[in-house]
């Protein structure tokens, strides 16, 4: 097996006094795309968050990246190192053109590791290719989704936190991405994505979690999980 490139162990997250995530571990290796299932209010969002370090963690746990301790970084540092976030509410800057966009997440190019171009992202997500000029604040949803991830790659990032790519946009939409990730990981870009659901999850994923009331509650294969109706009725139905 690979190298645990993201290694989360134990570790609480709090909103003021309550407790959102209760011992949460996980890993993710080189080359892997690892999927965090939930339902809504799961905690999928806040493990992202916590491992980001944006959400007080209450000192409890460790996570290591790329074998060094991350837990008690700023934020900015975290990404600096490689770790890239792209949040669930697409931020794109909406007075900025796309390749501005693009030009804002540009990092120092790291050693081993893919340096972004443009045309690299325009092969990566053909219908950013065709609107360089357009404004963000004039894209679609799906569109703003896609430069929210192509901006986080022109970082040059050993591992993306995806938080749930798929929610909202069109089933076309929804096809770019798999095809994106599916690129993403031949280029050497391990994932951690969030997903509500399968769907999507088990068109990318090697492996899933599944949280629960801020608490790991399964970890396996895909494979297993599509094979695993008790887990999937319990802590994936609707
Ligand atoms: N800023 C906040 N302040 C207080 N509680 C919060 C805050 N953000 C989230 N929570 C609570 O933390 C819990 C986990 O939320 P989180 O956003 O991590 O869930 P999620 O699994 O990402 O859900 P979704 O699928 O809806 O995105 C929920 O109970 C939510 O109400
Ligand atoms: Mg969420």
């Amino acid at each position: 097996m690979s190298e645990v490139l993201l290694d989360v162990r134990g570790i609480d997250a709090w909103y003021g006094r309550a407790r959102i995530l209760d011992d949460v571990s996980l890993e993710v290796r080189r080359g892997e795309v690892v999927v965090l299932l939930g339902r809504n209010g799961a905690g999928k969002s806040t493990t992202i968050k916590a491992i980001m370090g944006l959400v007080s963690r209450g000192g409890t746990g460790r996570i290591e990246f790329l074998g060094r301790r991350i837990d008690g970084l700023a934020p900015f540092r975290i990404a600096r190192l490689g770790l890239g976030y792209v949040p669930e509410d697409r931020r794109v800057f909406t007075g900025l053109t796309v390749r501005e966009n693009l030009e804002v997440g540009r990092q120092a190019p790291r050693p081993g590791l893919p340096e972004w171009t443009w045309d690299e992202l325009a092969a990566l997500f053909p219908n950013l290719a065709q609107m360089p000029d357009r404004l963000a604040g004039r894209m679609s949803g799906g569109e703003q989704q896609m430069l929210t991830i192509a901006r986080t790659l022109m970082g040059n990032p050993a591992c993306i936190l995806l938080d749930e790519p798929s929610e909202g946009v069109a089933p076309v939409v929804v096809d770019q991405m798999v095809a994106a990730v599916d690129r993403l990981k031949a280029a050497g870009v391990s994932i951690l994505l969030s997903e509500q659901n399968l769907h999507f999850a088990r068109r990318v994923a090697d492996r899933a979690y599944i949280i629960e009331k801020g608490r790991m509650r399964y970890s396996g294969t895909i494979e297993q999980l599509e094979a695993d109706a008790d887990a999937r009725e319990q802590y994936l139905a609707v």
